[in-house]
């Protein structure tokens, strides 16, 4: 019997939880189709070794040890899905390229482990006839179609100890601490360590603030006698002024001013005369170790993965909805996002406690 040969790539940023991924799929193909059946072939950098051809068939010891291990044992590199089907200055067809590794490799079919560029070149690998299976990573959790990716969790746990660690300084101080937290142009982040942490004010990127409603809601809680306030704001936010541009207009505007999170901690200090600092934590959301529930969810995932390899189900990419792990078609998915919902119910508990969205 010819070995099954199953390529594995991660793409886009990294985040904890890829490692545990990789052995949860690699652990249980071995146990379904035994170890001498299946040879894996890693895939460095993303599709970046898929279109160079930097691929090399690993060793079962090599998967063991990383359940802990943050990162990506495999590298990996962000290559845009707008310039996939684009051939630059290299003369590279990049889409021609990586559909010869994977002949030349002899794959039977290839894990692509990543967020919303990633699963867009998948559905684009699928279309042009490969054997595609997604597994879906981001810590900002705005892949479609999954309610939860792995990396999220263990980043909340981590921007909830950074909120922690900034209520007792700026306590200390009678300080306004603004906290930027990544999550690119969803909120879910933000919101989530924003509640488990305590924030007293949360701008999303999907509710646009008001620089004055959020003195106010400042001024409201000195006059309580709180003389500190902690916001956390998620790196894309805009105010209500720039929500109302077009959208290109909206992203020239923040290539030449950059994320909001400074203007603010500044607009605040003037205007209501108490001091204000910044912390951004930035990649730090991304490191280390994954926790205890992204370990649980990446090893159902790749376990999940498994079992579609075996079915021959291809074209999906894993996901967790009501509960359960399942899977989606990649042409359901690709290319959209999952935002957070202003009306929703977490939005409503954090407005019930009386936190402010500066709307
Ligand atoms: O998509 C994950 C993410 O960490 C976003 O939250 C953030 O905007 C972006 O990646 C940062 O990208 P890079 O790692 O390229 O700096």
């Amino acid at each position: 019997m010819a070995k099954k040969r199953i390529g594995i790539l991660t793409s886009g940023g990294d985040c904890p939880g890829l490692n545990a991924t990789i052995r949860g799929v690699v652990k249980a193909c071995y146990e379904r189709m035994g170890e001498d059946n299946v040879e894996i072939v890693g895939i460095s950098n993303g599709y970046y070794g898929l279109i160079h051809g930097l691929c090399r068939t690993m060793q079962p010891s090599e998967f063991s040890g990383i359940l802990t291990q943050g990162g990506t044992i495999l590298g990996t590199k962000r290559q845009p899905f707008k310039m996939m089907t684009v051939i630059g200055e290299d003369n590279v067809d990049k889409v021609k390229n990586m559909k010869e590794t994977y002949k030349k490799e002899r794959l039977d079919c290839l894990l692509t482990l990543g967020g919303n560029g990633t699963h867009k070149t998948s559905a684009l690998l699928a279309d042009e006839g490969l054997n595609v299976i997604g597994l879906p990573k981001t810590i900002d959790n705005d892949l479609f179609g999954t309610d939860v990716t792995f990396g999220f969790h263990t980043a909340v746990d981590i921007a909830t100890d950074v909120l922690d660690r900034l209520h007792t300084t700026a306590a200390s101080h009678s300080r306004i601490i603004v906290c930027e937290i990544m999550g690119n142009k969803a909120g879910w982040l933000t919101l989530y360590a924003g509640i488990a942490g305590g924030a007293d004010i949360i701008l999303l990127p999907e509710i646009p603030y008001d620089i004055d409603s959020v003195c106010s809601a400042v001024v409201k809680r000195a006059q309580k006698g709180k003389a500190f306030s902690i916001l956390a704001v998620a790196e894309g936010v805009f105010d209500t002024k720039t929500a109302k541009l077009k959208k290109k207009e909206r992203e020239a505007y923040r290539a030449e001013n950059g994320n909001d999170t400074a203007r603010i901690a500044a607009q605040i200090e003037k205007n209501t005369g108490i001091e204000a600092r910044v912390c951004v934590p930035g990649h730090m959301l991304r490191g280390g170790t994954p926790s205890a529930y992204d370990r649980l969810l990446a090893t159902q995932f790749g376990v999940h993965a498994a079992k579609l390899i075996a079915e021959e189900k291809f074209g999906r990419t894993v996901a967790y909805v009501d509960g359960k792990v399942t899977a989606n078609k990649l042409a359901d998915i690709a290319g959209k996002k999952k935002l957070v919902d202003p009306k929703g119910q977490e939005v409503q508990t954090a407005r019930d406690l009386g936190i402010s969205f500066g709307d």
